[in-house]
């Protein structure tokens, strides 16, 4: 069954490797600056840097490739993580990730460099999870009544209580993942998260409680909101 790993003791888990892909190679355009979203300034550090520090703290995790854009590629160049360019799309950023991974990583760890403020309870929470066998991605209940749209008319009012918002970082036994990657080619599918890719074999995929302040970078005014929390003013 795919997503599922069998036969393994909890010594051999232990023993296998974590790997994580930030991506960070996106423009940012709804940003409105003319720097790459992730190098960015928060609190004087490249918005990118948060999530390195992150993965960079987090024991179990031995493996990080930093994706970013082509043009920035001279600027980083740190022995604990490796640095490849990224592609055209969030999906290919996070392929090319996945393929300078070494090829003995179990579990890889999928992240955007948009959401800066991941902690380690998180990863940990995660990681309960994945050790299992399972196929995780963090996820915050909505609060909003959500609409479907047919373009400003509302089609259909969905279920709150069975919406959730997904977070990253996503996690998944990297062998699955690109299987799911390869699919995904194949049928030249897009999405916009992996467990929507994952999804598609038909492996099941855990929700895990994400974190209310592991919020999504996207406009200038979630750059304010981030600055904020990191200054404890909220
Ligand atoms: O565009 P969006 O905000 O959904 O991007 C989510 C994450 O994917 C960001 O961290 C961004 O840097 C990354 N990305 C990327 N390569 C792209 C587009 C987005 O690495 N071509």
């Amino acid at each position: 069954m795919p997503g599922k790993l069998t036969g393994s003791s909890p010594t051999t888990t232990a023993k296998m490797k974590c790997g994580a892909v930030i991506v960070a190679a996106g423009r940012g355009e709804r940003l409105k600056n003319t720097t790459p979203k992730a190098f960015i300034p928060l609190r004087s550090k490249p918005l990118c840097q948060y999530s390195l520090d992150a993965f960079l703290s987090y024991p179990k995790i031995t493996d990080i490739v930093l994706v970013i854009p082509e043009e920035k590629l001279s600027s980083f160049s740190d022995p604990k993580f490796k640095v490849v360019a990224g592609g055209a799309s969030r999906q290919e950023s996070v392929f090319k990730g996945l393929s300078a991974l070494e090829c003995d990583t179990a579990w890889v760890f999928v992240h955007d460099a948009a959401r800066p403020l991941l902690t380690a309870d998180l990863l940990d929470r995660l990681w309960e999870s994945a050790k299992n066998g399972k196929n995780c991605i963090a996820a915050w209940p909505i609060s909003d009544t959500v609409k479907l749209a047919q373009n400003t008319t509302i089609a259909k009012t969905l279920d709150r209580q069975n919406l959730w918002g997904a977070q990253t970082p996503q996690v998944f036994l990297t062998s699955v993942l690109k299987e799911a990657y390869a699919k995904a080619k194949k049928d030249n599918f897009t999405g916009t998260d992996e467990a929507s890719l994952v999804e598609r074999l038909g492996a099941s995929v855990e929700l895990v409680v994400g974190d209310p302040w592991n919020l999504k970078i996207t406009t200038p005014q979630d750059l304010k909101l981030a600055e904020l929390i990191l200054e404890n003013k909220l």
